[in-house]
């Protein structure tokens, strides 16, 4: 199975080694305007193959993305230290409008994975520059629902496999951490944590709070960019839509607040195959529904 990635920067790069390390693919096509990078990100990432899995990697132009089963675009400019993801909009929205439609012609049937940032309106754009009969979905939330789950899971001394923490709304700051609805071990989490005696107040979850919405410009401001968490989500909602593995994962896409944001939503192989409603309490219904006004605004910032 072919991916296709458009943009060999960071995060497509580090998508594609991602791909390439847990082998459930055959064939990475990595496309980029600097062709050098392009070509240059294909061979590095080749070189692990004979150590890891036979997987194809190799840099191209659209017309390579040809029988892609999905393609990741994650063109564009990332976020400078002092930056929002809605400052990087019209520069990226301008992007886009080159790189789409050269997609939906090469691939027209592959599901369109929007990394991009900000990449809720992004994903809203997508959708409107492929046109209806498109499958397009965006990473969303799923990498802050895993440092969410990474963070519980730190607290809890579990694995994080056996927590489940969804953020909600708009990959950015004015996301929603779903606390009423995480679990570890099954149970809910302040049981869990009595259970065991661990510490579980309004101070460790500010603490939570603070280290999952704050942690790109921390990262950022140590590094300048991120990109291993956020490429190994896109490697998991890869293999969901190539396997049609059904797995429930917070991507972005339509929802009933009219705009693109993260919902618990079934991803397999036609993209979102379903949008499951999640049971929030009343204030996080209503911080949702401001992060949805925060992206509708946004959206219009796109048409002015
Ligand atoms: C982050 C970027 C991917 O949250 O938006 O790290």
């Amino acid at each position: 199975m072919k991916v296709g990635i458009v943009g060999a920067g960071f995060v497509g790069a580090t998508a594609a080694y991602a791909l390439l390390l847990r082998g459930r693919v055959r064939d990475i096509v990595l496309v980029d305007k600097d062709e050098r990078r392009a070509e240059a990100e294909a061979q590095d990432i080749a070189h692990a193959a004979p150590v890891s899995h036979a997987v194809q990697v190799r840099a191209g132009g659209y017309e390579a993305l040809a029988g892609a089963r999905v393609v990741l675009l994650t063109a564009g400019a990332n976020q400078q230290p002092g930056e929002t993801r809605l400052d990087l909009l019209r520069k990226n929205a301008a992007v886009f409008r080159d790189v789409v439609p050269q997609v939906r012609t090469h691939a027209p049937d592959a599901v369109l994975v929007v990394a991009t940032n900000p990449v809720d309106v992004m994903t809203h754009l997508t959708m409107d520059l492929a046109g209806p009969d498109a499958r397009v979905l965006g990473s969303g939330t799923v990498l802050d629902s895993a440092r969410f789950r990474h963070e519980v899971a730190l607290r809890a001394g579990v694995d994080p496999q056996h927590v489940h923490a969804y953020v909600l709304g708009e990959h950015g700051d004015s996301e929603v951490l779903a606390w009423s609805g995480v679990t570890v071990a099954g149970l809910g989490v302040a049981a869990f944590m009595a259970a065991r005696g661990l510490p579980w107040d309004d101070a460790v979850r500010a603490d939570i709070d603070g280290s999952v919405r704050d942690a790109a410009a921390r990262i950022i401001g140590g590094k300048r960019a991120t990109y291993y968490g956020v490429g190994a989500a896109l490697a998991r909602i890869t293999e969901a839509v190539l396997r049609d593995g059904r797995a429930v994962l917070t991507v972005s896409g339509p929802s009933g607040y009219g705009v693109s944001l993260s919902l618990p939503r079934v991803v397999g192989g036609a993209g979102i195959v379903e949008t499951l409603t999640p049971d929030l309490t009343p204030p996080e219904t209503a911080a949702l529904e401001r992060s949805a006004a925060v992206l509708r605004e946004a959206v219009r910032g796109l048409e002015g």
